[in-house]
């Protein structure tokens, strides 16, 4: 009996999510981590699924999950969000089905000094976490709002809130999809349209490896997507993860200039393998001595 009245309070549920959103969303970076458990949690309540990563293999494989599991639909696009035309090859391929939501969750970062990583993968991450969301956040957004309702779910971080030495370029990223997110929220609500920034702490993913990070104290990617998906309409930024929620406690009445200093602490805990395997190329030269000051005036144009 019990079990009937949870059964018909869930099937509510996911019918209130469809007519708010719409039968289908479109999750990037579905093929590992905090996306691929948005696309679970999503299909667990009745919603079509379009998964988008560069793993084919990996799409292919929750697809049939999902299938069997929920019995939705799904549609797989093995897209590289580095390169420009790839929101316009998603936008293509979902012109003719009735999405409601989006999850960016595609993205990726680099750790270390960044005066010693090839300034190509500082630009690739530039391109994936911030070009890539803002061009999917604009034909999304245009989407949901001609049709009166939808949902953008943007990727933030507890790093996009200062300066993090050690993951300078990588929090800057972040600190752009908040910033966007923010300003969005307000422009898109009176239009139907819920934003969510969505800012967790240390979760564990194929994230921690590709950054080369190590990350203590993480949570499971599931945290993420139930919390966010519950805020969804409710809330402009959800913090999910236990370290988060902390840390904004603990670092709010603290000036900006405070936090980067803990963030310097906490990013240096997280890259110390780096320094103990001997990355330390710039650390060990010599301090430059002082010169006299030169003026050099230096014509480029022809
Ligand atoms: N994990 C954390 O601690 C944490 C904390 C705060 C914020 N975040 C943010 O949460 C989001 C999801 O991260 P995650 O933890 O789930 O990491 P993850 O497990 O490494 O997953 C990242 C996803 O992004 C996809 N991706 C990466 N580069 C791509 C590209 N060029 N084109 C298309 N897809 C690409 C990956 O798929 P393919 O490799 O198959 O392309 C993968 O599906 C990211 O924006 C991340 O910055 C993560």
């Amino acid at each position: 009996m019990n079990g009937n009245r949870n059964d018909s309070g869930r099937g509510r549920r996911e019918e209130r999510f469809r007519a708010r959103y719409g039968s289908w969303a479109v999750v990037t970076g579905a093929s590992d981590g905090i996306g691929r458990e948005f696309a679970r949690r999503l299909a667990a309540n009745g919603v079509h699924v379009i998964l988008a990563a560069r793993r084919r293999d990996r799409l292919k494989q929750l697809a049939e999950e999902l299938n069997s599991a929920h019995g939705v639909e799904t549609l797989v696009l093995a897209l590289d969000f580095a390169k420009p035309e790839a929101v316009d090859q998603l936008e293509a391929a979902t012109a003719e089905l009735d999405v409601g939501i989006l999850v960016a969750a595609a993205g990726f970062g680099t750790s270390g000094k960044l005066v010693d990583s090839p300034l190509s993968a500082e630009l690739e991450m530039l391109d994936v976490n911030c070009r890539a969301v803002l061009a999917l956040a604009h034909s999304f957004g245009r989407r949901f709002v001609a049709r009166k309702r939808g949902g953008l779910v943007l990727f933030s971080s507890l790093l996009a809130f200062q300066g993090a030495p050690r993951a300078a370029n990588y929090a800057a990223t972040k600190a752009y999809i908040q910033t966007l997110s923010e300003g969005l929220y307000r422009e898109l609500k009176p239009l139907g349209v819920d934003v969510l920034a969505v800012a967790p702490g240390p979760i564990r993913s194929g994230f921690e490896a590709r950054a080369d990070m190590r990350m203590s104290m993480s949570q499971g990617p599931e945290v993420v997507a139930q919390e966010a998906l519950d805020s969804l309409g409710r809330r402009l930024t959800v913090r999910p993860g236990w370290l988060s929620k902390f840390l904004e406690t603990s670092l709010a009445p603290l000036p900006r200039r405070g936090r980067t200093r803990i963030m310097t602490v906490v990013m240096g805990g997280m890259t110390k393998h780096q320094r103990e395997r001997g990355d330390q190329r710039l650390e060990r030269l010599p301090d430059v001595p002082s010169a006299r000051p030169i003026t050099r005036d230096v014509n480029l144009e022809t």
